[in-house]
């Protein structure tokens, strides 16, 4: 999508941190914003925020909750007609690790950092799909879904996920003229990791007598990127139809070790023709459908890939 005016967004976690950066990115661009957020009191500071803003529409829901996430569908379908791009971006810290034997924490954060982005796409991509403008969705997975974060499995678990996800639906929607990119956010500063500068309650004391980790993370919350500067990429992301968003160079060494590592851990042999015919097949079809660039709405051939382009069913 080249041209955003006018056109409308849902924005799942947008009433904080880079959910807001990402509405407030929108807003410059001329574009309709609802605001999709479980928490009120995030909810009520955007709208002080963005106060005379009449192309907002705020509404209360909670990405884990399919009914509740329907109804805010259907509610923004009133408000402003249609919807073009979608953003899930809602998440959440923790879920605990990998043999942690209580699945509570799990369960929770599984279902919103996987499966807030998963009901999202499944109840609003139809929606775009329908009215046949095209459009564009941003998923937020985290530098945690491309290197490991130690400690949080569920976390990880739930960003590498995501990036599966968008990969898979970039494919599925690129012949209708539907882009999708993936976020992938290092050290932002937001309520998820935030300076003691941010708490006015922050006792000085407490850095003083913290441990080498802890006083790291937070001079790294101090020069995290700021969330409007992240929604303006997932702006530029949008109109160049690029899936990769990366925001924190200090990442890149790492991502590049082990992409060499995998590279490394491959068999030296020569795979024979019936495999290498197959897969040579499909790398191309990926190569193509994972392209940056725009493409046209006007649909195209599904191959035998599954690409199902004839479906416009809502739930
Ligand atoms: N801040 C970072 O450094 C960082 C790094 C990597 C990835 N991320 C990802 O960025 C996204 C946004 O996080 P943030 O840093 O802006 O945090 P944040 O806490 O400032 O904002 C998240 C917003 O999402 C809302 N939210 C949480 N759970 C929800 C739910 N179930 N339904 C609806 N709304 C919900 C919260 O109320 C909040 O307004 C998350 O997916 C997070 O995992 C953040």
């Amino acid at each position: 999508m080249e041209d955003l005016k006018g056109k409308v967004a849902f924005v799942t976690g947008g009433a904080n941190g880079i959910g807001l950066g990402i509405v407030r990115a929108f807003l410059e661009e001329g574009m309709k914003v609802a605001v999709a957020d479980w928490n009120g009191d995030h909810i009520a500071k955007a709208r002080q925020a963005l106060a005379g803003n009449n192309a907002v529409h705020f509404v209360r829901a909670d990405v884990a909750d399919r009914d509740n996430l329907r109804d805010a569908r259907d509610e923004v379908l009133n408000a402003f007609g249609k919807i073009h791009v979608l953003c899930n971006n809602a998440g959440v810290n923790g879920g605990g690790t990998a043999d942690d034997p209580d699945f509570g924490a799990w369960d929770k954060a599984m279902a919103i950092n996987l499966g807030g982005v998963i009901n999202g796409t499944k109840m609003i991509v139809p929606v775009i799909k329908q009215h046949g403008e095209g459009g564009h969705v941003v998923c937020t997975s985290s530098m945690a879904g491309v290197v490991p974060l130690p400690g949080l499995a569920a976390y990880s678990t739930a960003k590498y996920a995501v990036r599966g996800f968008a990969e898979s639906l970039r494919m599925q929607v690129a012949p209708l003229g539907i882009g999708v990119s993936c976020l992938f956010p290092g050290a932002t500063r937001t309520g998820m990791l935030s300076a003691p500068e941010d708490d006015p309650t922050f006792d000085p004391a407490r850095e003083a007598s913290a441990g080498d980790f802890q006083k790291a993370l937070w001079d790294a919350a101090r020069a995290a990127i700021d969330p409007q500067d992240t929604g303006r990429a997932v702006v530029r992301a949008i109109k160049d139809n690029r899936f990769y968003i990366f925001t924190n160079a200090e990442f890149l060494d790492e991502v590049r070790e082990r992409n060499r590592e995998m590279e490394d851990a491959f068999p030296n042999d020569t795979p024979p023709e019936g495999r290498r015919k197959f897969e040579t097949m499909r790398a191309d079809m990926v190569r193509d459908l994972m392209a940056v660039g725009n493409r046209s709405v006007s649909g195209g051939d599904g191959g035998d890939f599954g690409l199902d382009l004839n479906s416009t069913a809502v739930d």
